[in-house]
């Protein structure tokens, strides 16, 4: 696809950014990161100004990264009390429930009460500074509220996505060593139920060092209760004020903490502070969304992904400006549901994954085109390389030609976009996700760890920091020094897999490590795994990532039982059930192969290589076997292979 879509000119005129001005800014901000952040760092407001931008090592030794580190501030105030003398009566968030006829809009002076009645309620609960709070809600009002009623008492969240099952919770509640729980009584999508209450009451049977559940009433649905433990939001919010003062955080201090998963292991605490966090997140939201005041802004995702911290809460209200944010499911009642979203509250931009654009796309066109949508002027895409046919549907159907798409690379761990084009500077390329952002400096390096220059293809590193980046792996800053900065020593190693063409563009090729994404949600395959062998009848399983039409990538299970136990169709399911209880819907095996044996070495590591390539039903090169312990099982699983698509 070598076909590119140059900035239409009254996308240009309007833009904070044309291309002249990308390129001179962006050379000042790599030739001179000091000063370009120590301008761009006023951006927000500070209690007490830094007078230090940047002080950060990649080693060899400490890694070490701190922005702005002398100066206080809170998230809360900026995303709040900073715009109540202008915006008081303006629409902060505008909610829109599951069912079409659910929705309000929460002005900045309401977002003030709630926010401090909540941060108020914590206090009055015991909640202090630095502790840890797992906020485990669906997509309504009181989710947003939460991480900013702990923002404004620097208190660090830890948001569990809501499909996460009571085991993952558990895991997560543990790891950080939070005491209080914010849920709800149940969520609402599409039209089903989904038990949180009941998820975090069987969590907790694991989670012995939890005092306190605050939970909101959504749906009214009946809930067991501990007394001593569960109290209910809305009955601990009747009994504070509405004044709490933000409390003056260090730029260093953590805000919050999110669990991703790595190539190995257990999920990891991404831990991200204040100051550079916030800088990063509500720059990047202005210039890549290209957001002007009164302007309405949806992103789709849920706040359970980094996705929801950074572009509905934290980078949005920072601006000042008004997040949509949605209850529901893009294909409840029907298809039309995104689009009729966007002309019931005229919205502007719209930000979302490719896997919802694709799920969309097999509906045909006309679910879209009964929908005016005249009110769009700008699309997004993020969470995996969205490819050309989806990109292009998305470009002529949805947008009608008329808006550019941002397709925009980042990561949990970045904290913010990266590389992505500016829709007033960067003529698109179907499938690219362009150019770096200010400051950001990628670099794709070959498996020594080479350098390659021009039009080239390798592993995407970064070679130096910028404010947004995570800052340890809570608890555990080996790991951080290990998983990121090892294999490259001196550089930000993103996991991924990179092409750039002979004009600079990026083009992101997927993960090279053994992080597989399914719509855009990262799995580790070692979770899987565990999950799978966790099962009696498992004695060994091996998961890798396999091309699939709507999920990018799907998941395929390579399952030895224990001796004696023989592979039927019922013990598929059950596997399959048994992985959905374990983590959550989103880690459910697509294909599970019976596998008498793994191609291992003699060394008995299993040969993953191997694996994908059956994986995905490209068996006919498997390259060099010959130091396989034993050969024959190859024969066996490329026979009894299960993508014969
Ligand atoms: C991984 C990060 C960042 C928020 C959502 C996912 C993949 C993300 C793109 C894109 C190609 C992308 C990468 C990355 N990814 N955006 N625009 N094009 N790939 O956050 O769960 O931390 O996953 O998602 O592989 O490493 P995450």
């Amino acid at each position: 696809m070598s076909s590119t879509y140059p900035v239409p000119d009254n996308v240009a005129e309007q833009a904070w950014i044309d291309a002249a001005g990308y390129q001179k800014m962006y050379e000042q901000s790599v030739a001179d990161p000091e000063s370009f952040w120590a301008e761009h760092g006023k951006r927000i407001h500070w209690f007490k100004p830094f007078s230090q931008v940047k002080d950060v090592s990649y080693g060899p030794g400490e890694v070490k990264i701190r922005w702005f580190h002398d100066g206080t501030t809170n998230v809360a105030h900026n995303c709040i009390d900073r715009h109540l003398d202008t915006k008081k009566n303006d629409t902060a968030i505008i909610w829109e429930g599951d069912s079409p006829s659910d929705h309000k809009h929460i002005t900045y002076g309401e977002l003030y009460e709630e926010v401090c009645r909540l941060a108020n309620a914590m206090k009055a609960n015991g909640v202090k500074k630095g502790d840890r709070v797992t906020l485990y809600l669906p997509m309504i009002p009181e989710a947003a509220y939460a991480m900013l009623a702990c923002a404004r008492i620097g208190a660090i969240h830890s948001v569990v996505f809501g499909g996460f099952s009571p085991d993952a919770l558990a895991g997560r509640i543990r790891d950080c060593g939070s005491t209080f729980v914010v849920t709800a009584d149940e969520g609402l999508r599409g039209g089903r139920k989904v038990p949180l209450k009941a998820n975090t009451d069987k969590a907790l049977e694991s989670c012995p060092d939890v005092k306190t559940v605050l939970v909101v009433r959504r749906t009214g649905g009946s809930v067991t209760w501990a007394e001593g433990r569960d109290l209910w939001y809305h009955e601990e919010l009747g009994k504070v004020s509405d004044d709490c003062p933000a409390e003056e955080m260090n730029a260093e201090d953590p805000l919050f903490i999110l669990y991703t998963s790595g190539s190995t292991g257990q999920p990891k605490g991404v831990l991200h502070t204040t100051g550079g966090y916030l800088v990063y997140a509500s720059m990047t939201h202005q210039y890549v969304f290209d957001y002007h005041d009164g302007e309405v802004y949806w992103c789709t995702a849920d706040v359970g992904w980094v996705t929801g911290h950074s572009y509905i809460v934290y980078g949005p209200l920072a601006n000042g400006a008004t997040t949509l944010m949605f209850e529901g499911v893009p294909n409840y009642p029907d298809a039309s549901r995104m689009w009729e979203i966007c002309d019931k509250h005229k919205v502007n931009i719209f930000y979302t994954a490719p896997t919802a654009i694709r799920a969309l796309m097999r509906e045909g066109e006309q679910p879209v085109t009964k929908t005016r949508r005249d009110s769009l002027r700008l699309l997004g895409s993020v969470g995996e390389p969205i490819n050309p046919e989806a990109w292009l549907w998305y470009y002529n159907v949805v947008g009608e030609g008329r808006c550019p798409i941002v397709d925009t690379w980042w990561q949990t761990e970045t904290g913010g976009i990266l590389i992505t084009p500016l829709p007033g500077a960067t003529p698109l390329k179907p499938g690219s996700a362009t150019r770096p952002f200010f400051g950001v400096k990628p670099v794709i390096v070959d498996a020594e760890g080479h350098h390659l220059e021009g039009a080239t293809e390798g592993n995407l590193c970064i070679a130096d920091s910028w404010p947004g980046q995570m800052r340890t792996v809570y608890g555990d800053h080996e790991r951080f020094v290990q998983t990121y900065f090892s294999t490259y020593p001196g550089k930000y190693f993103t996991g991924d897999g990179c092409r750039r063409d002979q004009d600079g563009y990026y083009w992101i090729t997927g993960r090279v490590d053994d992080v597989i994404n399914v719509s855009g949600h990262r799995m580790g395959t070692a979770e899987v795994e565990s999950a799978l062998v966790a099962h009696a009848k498992v004695a060994e399983a091996a998961v890798v990532g396999y091309p699939h039409d709507l999920k990018g990538q799907g998941i395929y299970a390579y399952v030895t039982l224990v001796a004696g136990e023989e592979p039927h169709e019922e013990l598929r399911k059950e596997l399959v059930t048994w992985v959905r209880r374990e983590i959550g819907p989103i880690a459910s095996p697509d294909l599970i192969q019976w596998a008498p044996g793994l191609p291992k070495t003699r060394s008995g590591k299993i040969m993953r290589r191997i694996l994908r390539k059956i994986a995905e039903n490209d068996y006919s090169n498997l390259g060099d076997t010959s130091t396989l312990a034993d050969p024959g099982v190859v024969d066996d699983l490329v026979a009894n292979r299960m993508n014969r698509a």
